[in-house]
């Protein structure tokens, strides 16, 4: 069920069954000459959506931008500061809490985000127990990165041959590709690729050390048909993890 093609009575009884919510986080960067910019965001919506339908969960309207500093020497790439995007994402779940909800898991795109999530998430805390006292609400916010872990990492490397955890993986890119044939691009890459190392520090310093965008990763053999497999795997693990989160004490 998404928020954005839900009525406002559709939304009142959804609160009255639960009080979750799935918000999808991405950003707006590139992904190599293979993956295109939107490839957090897609995947994380695309994987939301579905991890919505398996687990009956409201999914809020996708945050397409981010925090994508060390990529603005590619031409495209969109960043927010670092203390805009803890205002927007502190406003966003405030805003939520003001008609009742209480569980917001963040199924983040982009590492880049995490940080900055979890500053948001802290501000949400003391906002809240600042404006309730001891009456506040038992808000509570988690942010899951959604292929880092045991189960997708496991079908990634089974899938694709390589790590989802770099930067612009066989992974990620397929599942953009699940979501729209629009996403597909082919290209002949240098066949040798930067290791994963994320000790890079500003925007020039990325693209000196990784000069076609990609970290640890190959995506020429992504295809729409791993991302579908892929999303299934992805959204299947976290809507066990959603239920274990809206029900966990
Ligand atoms: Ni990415």
């Amino acid at each position: 069920m998404r928020l954005a093609q839900s009525t406002y009575e559709e939304v009142g009884r959804y609160l009255e069954r639960s009080r979750g919510i799935i918000l999808p986080t991405g950003s707006t960067e590139q992904h190599s000459p293979i993956g295109v910019m939107g490839t957090d965001h897609i995947d994380a919506e695309t994987i939301a959506w579905r991890t919505g339908d398996l687990c009956d969960a409201l999914v809020g309207p996708t945050v397409t931008i981010g925090i994508s500093e060390h990529h603005m020497t590619f031409p495209g790439s969109i960043t927010l500061r670092p203390t805009t995007y803890i205002a927007f994402m502190t406003d966003y779940i405030l805003s939520l809490v003001e008609h009742g909800f209480e569980r917001f898991y963040v199924l983040n795109g982009h590492g880049g985000n995490t940080s900055t999530l979890n500053a948001a998430f802290a501000e949400v805390y003391t906002t809240v127990r600042r404006r309730f006292g001891c009456a506040m609400p038992d808000v509570r916010a988690k942010a899951m990165k959604w292929f880092e872990n045991d189960i997708c990492e496991a079908r990634a490397l089974e899938l694709t041959g390589h790590t989802a955890l770099g930067h612009a993986s066989a992974a990620e890119v397929s599942v953009a590709q699940a979501a729209d044939p629009a996403n597909i691009r082919k290209a002949k890459l240098e066949p040798d690729f930067a290791p994963l190392d994320h000790t890079f520090y500003n925007s020039a310093d990325f693209r000196r050390r990784f000069p076609d965008g990609r970290i640890e990763s190959n995506p020429e053999n992504a295809s729409p048909e791993i991302g579908a497999a892929l999303l299934e795997t992805a959204a299947a693990f976290h809507a066990e993890q959603y239920r274990a989160f809206i029900l966990a004490d």
